[in-house]
């Protein structure tokens, strides 16, 4: 059984997360900014949820359901954020792509980096042939992300999940293998 890589960018190391991230990941995810437009992130981010998230992450990747890599920066060794794979489905080769950044790194092309270097490891070292992500379309931020990472929009799921009781439409992004550099 293979481990899971570190990704190395130009400002970026993309390694697994380890229990020693847990303090950061309830820090980082658990403003309401960050669980306000993702899917299930919970608000408040109680004890022991970073811990159990972290944990659930080497049967994910071992299974090939599922890749998640700490965003950190080179020059620190600072955690800013996550990015994954899920969902994989080995039967179309497909995974879609989320992600979140610690609302003080926003904005500094942290994720947009991590984007493309995940893509890529999804191409070249896990055979897919598409990946795909979601946004809300009141945050266009993360459309700008997929849009930097080369993907293409395809189009809207009108009103496709609830947050905060309130029905929210999704655009949709995807990128092929034959696109992809
Ligand atoms: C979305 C998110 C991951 C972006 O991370 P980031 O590291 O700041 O992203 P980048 O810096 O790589 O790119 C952000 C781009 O969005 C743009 N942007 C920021 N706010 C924007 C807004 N309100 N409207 C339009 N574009 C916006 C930035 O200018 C930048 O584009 P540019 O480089 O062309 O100027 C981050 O804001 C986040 O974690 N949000 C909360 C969680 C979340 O939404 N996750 C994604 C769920 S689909």
């Amino acid at each position: 059984m293979t481990k899971q890589p570190t990704l190395t960018t130009p400002r970026l190391i993309l390694r697994p997360f380890t229990l020693a991230d847990a303090p950061s990941v309830q820090r980082l995810a658990g403003e309401w900014a960050i669980a306000d437009t993702t899917a299930n992130i919970p608000h408040p981010y109680e004890d022991g949820v970073a811990e159990a998230w972290i944990r659930s992450h080497v049967e994910q990747f071992e299974h090939r359901t599922g890749v998640i890599f700490a965003i950190t920066l080179k020059d620190t060794d600072e955690l800013v954020g996550a990015i994954s794979l899920f969902s994989l489905r080995a039967a179309s080769n497909r995974a879609e792509m989320g992600y979140w950044i610690g609302v003080p790194f926003w904005n500094k092309g942290y994720c947009s980096e991590a984007a493309k270097a995940l893509i890529r490891y999804g191409f070249d070292e896990l055979g897919l042939n598409r990946v795909f992500a979601e946004h809300m379309a009141r945050n266009p931020a993360s459309g700008r992300v997929m849009e930097k990472a080369g993907m293409t929009y395809e189009g809207t799921l009108r009103q496709h999940v609830k947050k905060w009781d309130r029905y929210e439409d999704l655009k949709v992004y995807g990128i092929l293998r034959s696109e992809s550099d």
